[in-house]
């Protein structure tokens, strides 16, 4: 039998409480097989999370971590999942990922923690890939080649800063670079012109950063922080080479009670809130957007898919779940991927594909709270997805960067950057 080769059976999984970039436990695990096979994956977390995402278990021991430990998502790693997959081919990953998804036997993964069986699947594609002698990237796909342009998220607002800035993410997308690597040094340019321009302007404190490392200034309007990153863009040059795009993460300033956003300190209904939107496309190159409304309001994603003439992409709208795009392909066009929203490797590639068979651009995304592993760039290579969203800068962002740097390199001439061709690079 094809999966029946001592060297690829698990012999060993091992999980640990880590710290995320925002200091707070997340998981790391490793999953060992045959002769000295060896694959490791942490989990990121979220903080604005979508309601329809996989259950991310928490202790509540408030004495430990204010709550936020881990130690019960490692058990069920331990007692409940490790037993069922010992002697499992590690290449078997769809079989791998069913049978947690039959332990948990919840729909939402409620029972062993989403965060517990993410972190599994993609320790096991790791440890599969090591077996295979192959980067994951290629591991995952055969013809991987393309490296994504990078939404490099310059203004932080919304949960992600304490400033009073709606959107969650202000960003730059630059598509006119040739490479990964003139995407960054683009991108370099860019960040350091807006650092000058924010810190003469509201002062120094403007210039510290957000969860995302992007800046955090003391700015309210979307229009003021578009005039200070366009500003930025034109003095370092690179108007040719930029276009624009947000994450609106409106759930987060939708009014439930009373069926409007409050966005800028006034109430919308839902046509205005459009209007909004309208208008800042008609005064910037604006590209992409993302939950441009709140994530169960289909009328106004409709709206915005019809109207607005760009990308517009699902996140919390979504939350990377297979029977939610086929639900609601008809009211966006792009997919957010983040696999920890959906809890398997298995299901993120289904994510994928069934996005690609519905015209979708895909954009990989980190959370909020990351850490050094990089693993969602090998992720975006390897579905081909022309597009990543991993914050600005810090170390937990970089890793990503550096390791597509890497792959841009190993790849050589069979390396292609999405550039203009973000939604569909082939
Ligand atoms: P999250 O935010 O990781 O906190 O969910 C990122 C996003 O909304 O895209
Ligand atoms: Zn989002």
């Amino acid at each position: 039998m094809y999966f029946g080769n001592e060297k690829f059976k698990i012999t060993k999984i091992v999980a640990r409480e880590i710290l995320d970039c925002r200091f707070n436990p997340t998981i790391q695990v490793d999953v060992w097989a045959g002769d000295g096979i060896f694959g490791r994956a942490d989990v990121p977390a979220g903080r604005s999370r979508g309601e329809k995402e996989a259950w991310e278990i928490r202790d509540g021991d408030k004495r430990v971590f204010g709550g936020l430990g881990v130690q019960q998502a490692i058990r069920n790693i331990h007692e409940v999942i490790a037993p069922a997959l010992i002697s499992m081919d590690v290449r078997d990953q769809r079989s791998i990922d069913l049978a947690m998804i039959k332990l948990d036997g919840t729909p939402n993964k409620q029972k062993l923690g989403g965060n517990a069986i993410i972190g599994v699947s993609m320790a096991v594609a790791r440890a599969a890939a090591c077996g295979c002698g192959l980067p994951l990237y290629r591991y995952l796909n055969a013809n991987a080649h393309v490296l994504p342009v990078p939404l490099l998220n310059y203004i932080n607002g919304g949960r992600l800063t304490s400033n009073d800035l709606d959107f969650q993410e202000i960003c730059i997308f630059p598509v006119g670079a040739e490479t990964f690597r003139e995407s960054m040094i683009i991108g370099w340019d860019v960040y350091n012109a807006l650092r000058e321009i924010l810190s003469s302007k509201y002062g120094k404190l403007a210039v510290n950063v957000g969860d995302e490392g992007g800046f955090a200034p003391p700015i309210v309007s979307v229009k003021e922080a578009m005039d200070n990153l366009v500003r930025a863009v034109e003095i370092s040059g690179h108007s040719d080479k930029i276009v624009y795009g947000f994450d609106c993460a409106a759930t987060h300033f939708y009014d439930k009670e009373k069926d409007m956003y409050k966005l800028e300190g006034e109430y919308r209904t839902r046509a205005e809130l459009l209007g909004f939107y309208k208008d800042l496309v008609k005064s910037y190159p604006v590209a992409s957007m993302e939950d441009p409304f709140a994530e169960d309001d289909i009328e106004g994603f409709a709206m915005a898919a019809k109207e607005l003439g760009i990308q517009i992409v699902g996140d919390d709208f979504l939350c990377t779940n297979p029977k939610l795009i086929r639900e609601r392909a008809d009211y966006c066009n792009a997919l957010l991927l983040k696999f920890n929203q959906v809890g398997t490797l298995s299901e993120t590639l289904d994510a994928a594909e069934s996005s690609y068979r519905h015209q979708f651009g895909i954009m990989v995304s980190e959370r909020s709270g990351e850490t050094e592993d990089p693993i969602l760039a090998d992720v975006t290579v390897g579905i081909n997805a022309g597009q990543i969203k991993t914050g600005a800068t810090r170390s937990e962002r970089t890793a990503k960067y550096n390791r597509l740097l890497e792959i841009e390199s190993e790849l050589g001439e069979a390396a292609v950057y999405a550039g203009r061709h973000f939604r569909n690079p082939f």
